[in-house]
């Protein structure tokens, strides 16, 4: 291999490495629910886990949040600040937490 297709190689294994990983402004936003939902989402305490839930799941509570048609003591606060395309990135990143 000579050094320019082993740069290339590099560069093409950390693109499609970041492709896999949730983008760091998803991440941001995901580390502010885990200050009520656990690290991961893994709660253990009164409030629900993230974990465990599929996207189609979550997705949807969070938009019943957001619409006010699933009661709520803090979410619709929470939901409501996020639009459709961050719903949908939380979803793909909660979603495949194990
Ligand atoms: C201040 C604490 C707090 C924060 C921050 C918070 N949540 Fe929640 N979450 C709750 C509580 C409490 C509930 C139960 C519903 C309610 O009373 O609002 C809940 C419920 C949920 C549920 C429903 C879970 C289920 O099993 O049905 C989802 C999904 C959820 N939260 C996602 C999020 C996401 C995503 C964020 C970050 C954007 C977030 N939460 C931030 C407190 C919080």
């Amino acid at each position: 291999m000579t050094p320019s297709t082993a740069v290339a190689s590099c560069v093409l294994l950390g693109l499609s490495g970041f492709a896999v990983a949730a983008d760091r402004h998803t991440l941001t936003i995901a580390s502010t629910c885990m200050s009520c939902h656990g690290p991961d989402g893994r709660s253990l305490g009164e409030i629900p886990r993230l974990t465990g839930l599929s996207k189609a799941e979550f997705v949807r509570a969070m938009h019943d949040f957001r619409s006010g048609s699933r009661r709520a003591t803090i979410m619709r606060r929470q939901a409501s600040g996020y639009t459709d395309a961050e719903i949908d990135a939380l979803g793909d990143y909660f979603g495949n937490l194990k």
